[in-house]
């Protein structure tokens, strides 16, 4: 079977125009900037429009990285999308995507591994490329959370935000090569962080949504301690799998969930912060959008130099985790 090199061929994101800042969240519930930043390091998110849903936020990050990587949408032969609210249960939001994209020659899934969704996909995506079955992959991570989240409930609705972000994998052409992925799952964690109703278990009824049933409920505490015991590991298992060690690390791109969650896992790596993406400030929370959309950005303000090791790493629900290596 072919071993060909993969590469991440070009880069996408998008954010919705409006902003939700600390202050609006202080009108609405028992809450305060203070509390907020220092608890999390984030001051404002980015809601969707009424009308804009994940496939919306997916198509525009998707034409901007296809356009950098200078791939046609005919060149596309595999969407997936990582998200936990497509647009409908079914058909796919990978599906509604590839219309739009006029991607006619692609086949189309959607992902779901919460949080870890776009290291997911791009470990997923990537494996087609190696093995010669396909030779141009669109990997999109979007979320519109917002329309899931309970605006009355403080435990959740300061951190979440929407986005989406895109990446065009090919065959390598020498730069952002990837050079390992590490996916790992603990079912036993499936309570920690969910949204109860609206599939096979717990239909949506009067009743679910009487009970707030289709928000997001999350259990904070017991999440913020498997996050940070899990960015050291995936870091770790990612970087051994690539046959590098930490002192090859140049940069981390981490999920953008808690800032005190970052710099507990940067510490650990001796890794100054100056070596690390951190946009939570501005976005919050975007699921599987965070890691794309912090990528894309540090890429395009010039973070990250050629020959660079640049690792992503990723935890959410499920429970799921994740790392990627790129050699930048
Ligand atoms: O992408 C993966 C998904 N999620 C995560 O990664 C989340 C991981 N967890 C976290 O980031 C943190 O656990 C939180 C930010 C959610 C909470 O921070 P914490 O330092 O663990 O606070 P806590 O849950 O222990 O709550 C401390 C207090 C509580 O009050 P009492 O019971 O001590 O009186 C909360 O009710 O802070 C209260 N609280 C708030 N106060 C003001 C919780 N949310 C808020 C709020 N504003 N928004």
């Amino acid at each position: 079977m072919a071993d060909i090199p993969v590469g991440i061929l070009g880069l996408g994101a998008m954010v919705p125009e409006r902003r939700l800042t600390n202050q609006d969240l202080e009108q609405m519930v028992d809450t305060s900037d203070e509390w907020i930043v220092t608890r999390t390091g984030i001051r404002e998110r980015r809601i969707a429009a009424p009308d804009e849903a994940t496939s919306d936020l997916a198509l525009v990050a998707a034409r901007l990285a296809m356009e950098r990587a200078e791939v046609r949408p005919q060149d596309i032969d595999l969407i997936i999308v990582a998200t936990v609210l497509p647009d409908m249960l079914f058909p796919s939001t990978a599906c509604l995507v590839q219309e739009r994209l006029g991607a006619v020659r692609a086949a189309a899934f959607d992902l779901e591994a919460a949080c870890s969704g776009f290291i997911y996909a791009l470990s997923v995506g990537s494996q087609f490329i190696a093995t010669g079955m396909y030779r141009h992959v669109l990997v999109i991570g979007a979320e519109v959370l917002s329309r899931i989240v309970n605006w009355q409930d403080r435990n959740t609705c300061v951190l979440l935000g929407d986005g989406a972000g895109a990446a065009v994998l090919g065959p390598s052409r020498g730069e952002r090569t990837l050079l390992s992925t590490y996916l790992g799952a603990d079912g036993a964690g499936a309570d920690l962080l969910k949204q109860p109703a609206g599939g096979s278990r717990l239909p949506a009824t009067v009743q679910t949504l009487a009970d707030g049933m289709h928000y997001v409920h999350m259990n904070g505490n017991q999440i913020f301690r498997f996050a940070v015991r899990t960015m050291g590991a995936a870091t770790f298992a990612g970087l051994k799998k690539a046959g590098l060690t930490m002192d090859d690390l140049d940069f981390l791109v981490p999920h953008q969930a808690n800032l005190r969650i970052i710099e507990a896992a940067a510490e650990r790596f001796g890794l100054g912060m100056e070596k690390v993406m951190i946009n939570i400030d501005r976005y919050g929370n975007m699921s599987a959008a965070s890691i794309p959309v912090a990528l894309e950005e540090a890429e395009s303000t010039g973070r990250l130099q050629k020959g660079d090791h640049v690792v992503m790493v990723a935890f959410g629900g499920g429970l799921t985790w994740g790392s990627a290596v790129v050699r930048w």
